[in-house]
């Protein structure tokens, strides 16, 4: 497999990832390159991709890095493309706030135990919805990445 080299951004939230998940999730996979990283540490990842074009261009990016036999990838909704108890960990990164927790909202459902979420806008979303779910933020980070600050979160899910 080939890394791919990977914006601060998404180092950030790669670090979040905690190395006792061994199945993750990468939900809004897009371009697919955070997916290959955490696969090339060692996890089991699922990619997770709605939109058609995204999709075409995961798949070519995961044949390109050689990376297609170890990254599983599957199109469908948010957490609808997962069986429960199927992953330890969920990854939401380069979405809005709304877009994230709307994702992320049926997680205890789905037996995940850890979250890390990275939002480009609407942050301020994250915690009180949180909070009042009483999920853990284990972790947060604010990530400079050229001229913007993007928070991340390392959460775990309440059963
Ligand atoms: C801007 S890209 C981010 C790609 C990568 N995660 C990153 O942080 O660079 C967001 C991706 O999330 C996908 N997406 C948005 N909502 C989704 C959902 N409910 N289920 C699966 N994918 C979704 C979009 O199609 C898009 O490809």
């Amino acid at each position: 497999m080939i890394e791919p080299r990977l914006p601060a951004r998404l180092r950030a939230v790669a670090a979040l990832v905690p190395t006792a998940a061994r199945r993750v999730a990468d939900v809004g996979a897009g371009h697919g390159a955070l997916s290959v990283h955490l696969s090339c540490r060692g996890a089991a990842v699922i990619a997770v991709e709605s939109q058609t074009g995204p999709l075409a261009e995961l798949r070519a990016n995961l044949r390109s890095w050689d990376a297609a036999s170890h990254v599983e990838v599957r199109h469908g909704d948010g957490l609808t493309a997962l069986q429960p108890g199927e992953v330890d960990a969920v990854v939401v990164a380069g979405v809005g706030g709304g877009t994230a927790l709307r994702i992320v909202a049926p997680s205890a459902a789905m037996q995940v135990r850890w979250l890390v979420l990275q939002c480009m806008q609407r942050g301020e979303l994250v915690e009180p919805w949180l909070t009042s779910r009483r999920w853990t933020v284990l972790e947060r980070r604010d990530v400079r990445d050229g001229r913007r600050t993007y928070p991340a979160w390392l959460v775990e899910v309440a059963a």
